[in-house]
């Protein structure tokens, strides 16, 4: 999650536990990547072998992303950026009062899409959470973020989304294959995730030429 404060001592945040983001960074250091990950706030223990990097609001995550994202072939948004935050954060805590209380929120910046406008020949995974129309906001997530592939859940689904161990995705491909998973844990889903990330990956290598 990204957490977007109002005063010193309240923020605007939501349900993410960091466990899918953790799962697939985990994952991919088991393969042999160099992984890095931009992480919110979680209780979550850093994976063996993985570099982590400690953000908070969404403003520090973009920052983070915009640094290390040249230095990376593949990368992968699983964080529940905070969409909105606070116009005016506060430097002192809000006093209560009798008056109803009206809070002013800014849209944040979009740290996937700006981040694949220019991918250059990296690999870029995203990830949709949703609530309905699962498919056709996926497909549209795909090709406005300008990724390769999209992982989809609907989390309101028993056994998906939002602080569960388990996940229920649907991987929607550029090249147009759509993969639909059982619920799985989000281990299982991470390595799903990753063996997409390779096919796609080698598709795009040239082919080597034979040896004799
Ligand atoms: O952390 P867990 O408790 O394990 O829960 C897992 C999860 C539900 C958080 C995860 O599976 C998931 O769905 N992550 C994406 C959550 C999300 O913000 O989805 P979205 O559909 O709003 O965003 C689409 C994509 O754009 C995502 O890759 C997101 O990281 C990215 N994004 C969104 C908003 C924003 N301002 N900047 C972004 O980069």
């Amino acid at each position: 999650p990204t957490c977007e404060d109002l005063d010193p001592v309240r923020y605007i945040t939501n349900r993410s536990s960091g466990k899918m983001g953790y799962a697939v960074a985990e994952a991919a250091a088991r393969r042999g990547a160099r992984v890095i990950l931009i992480t919110g706030p979680t209780a979550l223990e850093t994976p063996a072998g993985v570099e982590r990097v400690d953000v908070r609001s969404a403003e520090d995550m973009r920052r983070a992303v915009q640094e290390r994202f040249p230095q990376s072939s593949i990368a992968i948004f699983a964080a529940a950026v905070a969409d909105y935050r606070p116009a005016e954060p506060h430097t002192q805590k809000l006093k209560r009062g009798k008056d109803e209380l009206t809070l002013h929120l800014e849209p944040n910046p979009d740290i996937l899409a700006e981040a694949a406008r220019n991918k250059g020949d990296r690999l870029v995974v995203g990830f949709a959470a949703e609530t309905d129309h699962v498919a056709e906001n996926a497909r549209k997530k795909l090709a406005a973020k300008n990724t390769d592939l999209i992982v989809a859940n609907d989390v309101t689904a028993e056994g998906a989304g939002f602080d569960m161990d388990t996940n229920i995705v649907t991987l929607f491909a550029r090249d147009g294959r759509d993969l639909p998973l059982p619920k799985l844990s989000k281990r299982e889903v991470a390595e799903r995730i990753l063996d997409e990330v390779v096919r796609l990956r080698s598709a795009a290598l040239p082919a080597r030429p034979a040896v004799v």
